[in-house]
């Protein structure tokens, strides 16, 4: 900022000092908030299992006070970690629903702690789990390799017979307008790991994140590949142990609809047969 404040024009340089000053301002205000505020202590209990310790999985309680840390899920967990508890293992990176990382059971629905509120109602006690059905590595962390490796089944990238002069491949506005509600999938398995049918068969049904993934690409205008996929998808228990159960949907914390596009593919492959 000192570098980009000694180049700039004086009226920049004017406005530069008034946007520092503004944030300092700011600052010192929410911390003078943050110290004055009231302590509204809340119960967590939340799964812990460490393999290295030989125990058996258990809840354990924290008391916090909310109204020392931010309002989400995810803030009360570091606050669990940084204060009270070191050992606590949990996932998380962007802390803005973007890298799906956080994805965990909390209250009994899956969700993202990042953008999930703390219950501040007193009588409330929250549960936090990792996503259900799923090996637990340690505390919060589940083992995503099946989920990976079947992500990475279905082919998720453009596929070209040929491109010869290397050039950029056009869309219309149309067909571009076929990917959204899929594209913004950050595979956080919130569904899958909501989905009884995955819960029964996660290692040969797909499950409704990949599926949708799945169809992201199947209705991809520049794909070449569509008919290849479709008959890969074709099989008893990737893709037809879907029962409709829209789960799926209910828990997205993108608001997508992934029953909706295992429909879709289920239309698609009825057509082409
Ligand atoms: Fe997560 Fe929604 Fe993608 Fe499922 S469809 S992985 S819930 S973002
Ligand atoms: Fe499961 Fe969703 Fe189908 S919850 S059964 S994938 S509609
Ligand atoms: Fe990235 Fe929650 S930390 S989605």
């Amino acid at each position: 900022m000192q570098a980009l404040r000694k180049g700039a024009s004086p009226s920049l340089s004017r406005f530069l000092s008034r946007v520092i000053a503004t944030s300092a301002v700011a600052e010192s205000a929410s911390a003078t908030a943050a110290a004055t505020k009231t302590p509204l202590n809340r119960e967590f209990q939340v799964y812990r299992w460490d393999p290295d310790n030989g125990g058996k999985p258990a809840y354990k309680s924290y008391d916090v006070d909310i109204n020392s840390c931010g309002p989400m899920m995810l803030d009360v967990l570091f606050k669990i970690k940084d204060e009270m508890d070191p050992t606590l293992a949990f996932r998380r990176s962007c802390r803005e629903g973007i890298c799906g990382s956080c994805a965990m059971n909390i209250n009994g629905t899956n969700g993202l702690a990042c953008l999930t509120k703390v219950e501040r109602d007193g009588g409330k006690v929250t549960k936090v789990a990792p996503l259900p059905h799923m090996f637990v590595v340690k505390d919060l962390v589940v083992d995503m390799s099946n989920f990976y490796a079947q992500y990475k089944s279905i082919n998720p990238f453009l596929q070209k017979r040929e491109n010869p002069d290397g050039t950029e491949y056009y869309q219309s506005k149309t067909d571009r307008n076929k990917i959204d509600g899929l594209y913004e999938c950050i595979l956080c398995a919130c569904c899958s790991t909501s989905c009884p049918s995955y819960w029964w068969n996660e290692d040969k049904y797909l499950g409704p994140a990949v599926l949708l993934q799945a169809y992201r690409w199947i209705v991809d205008s520049r794909d070449d590949f569509t008919k290849e996929r479709l008959a890969q998808l074709d099989d008893a228990y990737k893709l037809y142990r879907c029962h409709t159960i829209m789960n799926c949907a209910k828990v997205c914390p993108k608001g997508l609809n992934p029953g909706k596009a295992i429909a879709k593919i289920k239309q698609e492959i009825h057509a082409s047969h």
